[in-house]
C-alpha cells in the first residue's frame, strides 16, 4: 500500500453508499419485479451506477455498449448519463433476461436509448462497427472477459472507455478454496487487463471491484 492510503473498510463503504447512491423508483421496481419473476439479484451496486454515470459524463459518452444485460438496470442507469441521441447496445444471451429488460427499457425514461441484443457476446460483439462507442461496460460470463476486452478494444475509439465488473471475483479473490467456479477466470482476466498496453486502467474498489481503463 502506498504512503498517502488509508484503509478502507465495510464503513466506508456503506458511507460512500450513503452519499452517492440516487436510485429512483423506477429502478426500485424494477429490482423488485425481477426478483419477483426469478431473476438473480446481481445487478451493479447504486454507487457503481452512480460512478459510472460520471465517467461517461466525463468522456460526453454518446454511445455504450454492454456485455451482460440481465434486468436492464446498469443499461438504464448508463443511459441516463448519455444525450438525447445517445444510445446503449447491450447484450444478453438468456432470452428471459432479454424479455424482461426490453419490458422495463420500454417504460423508462430512456426507452429510446437502450437496444437490447438477444446473443452470445461473442456472436454480437463482431456484428458492431469499430470505432463505433465512446464506452464498453463487461459484465457477463468471466471466461469470456479477455475475448470479450479484444472485441471492444476495436468497437471502443481512442480515449474511449473500456468498464469491467467483478474484478474482486464476487468477493472471493484471496480465498484459498473459492466456492464460485468463475474465481479462476477472474483472477486470470486481471492479469490480462493488467498487461494491457493499449489502456490505461485502474481497479475502483466500489461494488464488487470495477476495472476502469481508457484508450490510449
Ligand atoms: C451480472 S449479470 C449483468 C448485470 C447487469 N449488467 C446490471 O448490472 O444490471 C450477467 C448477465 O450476463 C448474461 N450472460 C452470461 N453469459 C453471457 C454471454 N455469453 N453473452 C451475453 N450475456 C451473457 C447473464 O445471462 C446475465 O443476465
Amino acid at each position: 500500500m502506498s504512503d498517502q492510503s488509508s484503509v478502507v473498510t465495510s464503513e466506508h463503504f456503506r458511507y460512500i453508499a450513503e452519499r452517492t447512491a440516487r436510485e429512483d423508483d423506477l429502478l426500485i421496481s424494477l429490482k423488485q419485479a425481477a426478483a419477483a419473476e426469478g431473476i438473480p439479484s446481481i445487478w451493479v451496486a447504486p454507487e457503481q451506477a452512480s460512478f459510472m454515470q460520471v465517467l461517461l459524463r466525463l468522456c460526453r459518452a454518446r454511445e455504450v455498449v454492454e456485455v451482460g444485460t440481465l434486468a436492464g438496470y446498469s443499461a438504464i442507469s448508463m443511459a441516463r448519463a448519455l444525450p438525447d441521441d445517445g444510445r446503449v447496445r447491450t447484450i444478453e444471451i438468456d432470452p428471459k433476461h432479454a424479455d424482461f429488460a426490453r419490458r422495463w427499457v420500454a417504460r423508462s425514461d430512456v426507452a429510446g436509448r437502450v437496444e437490447v441484443h438477444l446473443g452470445a457476446g461473442m456472436d454480437v460483439l463482431p456484428r458492431f462497427e469499430t470505432d463505433s462507442a465512446d464506452a464498453a461496460f463487461l459484465d457477463a460470463d468471466k471466461a469470456s472477459y479477455a475475448l470479450y476486452l479484444k472485441e471492444c478494444l476495436r468497437i471502443v475509439r481512442p480515449g474511449g472507455l473500456v468498464m469491467v465488473d467483478n474484478a474482486f471475483a464476487f468477493g472471493e479473490l484471496f480465498a484459498t478454496a473459492p466456492s464460485d467456479r468463475e474465481v479462476a477466470a477472474v483472477r486470470a482476466f486481471n492479469e490480462t487487463m493488467a498487461a494491457e498496453r493499449s489502456l490505461q486502467s485502474v481497479i475502483v474498489p466500489l461494488g464488487d471491484g470495477l476495472w476502469v481503463g481508457v484508450k490510449k
